[in-house]
Order: C-alpha cells, then structure tokens, then sequence
C-alpha cells in the first residue's frame, strides 16, 4: 500500500488565501493592519530562519510585521522591557517570541508579559488552560498542533473514537496537539523518554503524530495499515549528493512509513508552511478582537 500525500503546502496556501482576503477586508473597510511582532534572541540559524518566514508571510498576506533582533547575552530584564514594551503598544496586535530563548533566560517570566488577547503562540496559561477544559475555547490555538489537526480534517481522517498517539510532550507541539485531539474525541496516548514499548504503542495508532525531534526515529514496521501520519519532525541528516550537505527529514523515516500508512506528511512541505499559515490566522484573530 501506498499512501495518500496530505499536502501541506497547497493546503497551507488555502489558508493563506483566505486570510489574505481577510485583511484586505478590513483594510477597505478602514481598520488597522493586523500585525505581528516577533522577538528573536542570539543567533540560532534555525530560529532567524522561521522568524523570517514569518515576518514574510506577513508581508505577503498584506499584515505588518515588527522585529525585536537582540543579542543572546541579553540580560532577563532588558529582554523583559523589549517584551513589556511590546504588549503596551497598541499599534502591536500579536507578539510571537521564537523558542527556545537562551538558556540564562526564565521563559515563563517572558511568555507571562505577553497579554492574553496579543498571545498568538497560544502559550498563556489562560490559553493553555482554556484548550484542557472541557467546553472552554482558548483565545488561541498554537501554531503548530492547529496546523496538524487542520492538516488531517482536511484529508477526511476521523479522529472522533480513533486511537491517537503523540509522541512528545513539549509545551509547543506533543502536549497542546494532545489536548487537541482529545477535545475532538480521539483516544489520546502521549509518548515520550520513559515510554515503555513504544514500537508497540504507535503499533495501536490510528493516527500518529510525531514531535520528538529525532531524525527518521519511527520505522515502518511501527505504523499501523491504513494510519494517518502527521510528521512534525524538522532534522537535518548529511547528504552528499546536495550541494548543501545535508537534507532535511522528519521524525519518521517517510519511504518506509509510506508503504504502510493511509495518509502521511511530507518533510518539508507539511506541518511547517500550516505553523506560518495558522499564525497569520491567530494575528488576524487578535487584531479583529482589539480592533473589531
Ligand atoms: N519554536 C519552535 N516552534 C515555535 C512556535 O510555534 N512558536 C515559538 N514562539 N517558538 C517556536
């Protein structure tokens, strides 16, 4: 068997389709420009990269964008003022600090300046909170775990009643995209470190989502017939035939899992364009909640 290729791209593209339109209606109708605001901290290649797919998403999708470009020996305070200022602006509707800060930087004393309705990472505890209790709408998804779920309802996977396993349990992807799945009725495994068996586990999986940052870690014979697999996974492996060295795979090893699967992501080309393009939703959200 073969899979099924969930499109992350043109689906992602969709969106940003329609969240263009948004924006240009709200700019006809003499409404401020939604607009992000992105603090980066040192000089983490990958970070700089994903933050500048973000600022130019904006610009593409006819939003502003904002950027806070700091030193990575900045102290927690200045870094405090940078963000505080930020969340008093009005002009500024989403704030989006890039993860991970470094490591002399307390993050939750960060996150926590960020006001609620300016939150478009969703990382709040009220938004967190609000996405773990039954019948409580958080103000914001985060990016990427909205972008995985979007991702299979748009390939017409059930996830009511379907055994789902994540496997991770980050703040930012396994733990939220969890939370997620159990708020549209899956039943909800999550693995990490000390799982036991784990081949086994993600054996029972309807629906896999991988989030644990470890180059082509699950095997083919893991994967379930007939399984949707949602590949989060961002890792570079060498590769001596590209002129770069190196290419880019996910946390499932794709050929192998392919010949199992029902639906399966592509690395890149899946989650990562759905984070940009659910986050240029969460900005225009928080711009029509400050500025109706
Ligand atoms: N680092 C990796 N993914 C994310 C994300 O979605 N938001 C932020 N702020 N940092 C990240």
């Amino acid at each position: 068997m073969t899979a099924q290729l969930i499109d992350g791209k043109a689906i992602a593209q969709q969106l940003r389709v329609q969240v263009a339109a948004a924006v240009t209606e709200r700019l006809a109708a003499g409404k401020t420009k939604p607009t992000l605001a992105t603090v980066l901290v040192g000089d983490r290649m990958d970070s700089a990269t994903y933050v500048s797919s973000k600022q130019k998403a904006c610009a593409e999708l006819g939003m502003g964008s904002i950027s806070r470009n700091l030193p990575g020996d900045i102290s927690q305070e200045e870094l405090e003022k940078v963000v505080q200022a930020l969340d008093d602006d009005p002009a500024v509707h989403g704030i989006l600090t890039q993860l991970p800060l470094p490591s002399h930087i307390n993050e939750e004393r960060v996150l926590q300046l960020i006001s609620a309705n300016k939150d478009v990472d969703g990382f709040s505890p009220l938004n967190i909170g609000r996405l773990a209790q039954k019948g409580r709408a958080p103000l914001f998804i985060p990016c990427t775990p909205a972008g995985c779920i979007y991702l299979l309802e748009q390939a017409d996977v059930q996830i009511e009643g379907a055994n789902a396993v994540v496997l991770g349990r980050s703040n930012i992807v396994g733990m939220p995209a969890a939370l997620l799945l159990i708020g549209k009725n899956a039943t909800v495994t999550v693995c990490h470190s000390r799982t036991k068996d784990l081949p086994d586990v993600v054996r029972g999986a309807d629906i896999l989502i991988a989030a644990i940052g470890k180059a082509e870690f699950v095997r083919g014979d893991w994967i379930k017939p007939g399984a949707a697999i949602i590949d989060v996974g961002i890792n570079s492996k060498p590769d001596a035939t590209r002129k770069s060295g190196y290419r880019l795979v996910g946390d499932v090893n794709f050929e192998e899992a392919k010949e199992a699967a029902g639906f399966i992501t592509p690395v890149p080309g899946g989650v990562g364009p759905m984070t940009i393009a659910m986050l240029m939703r969460n900005t225009l959200r928080a711009a029509e909640m400050q500025d109706p």
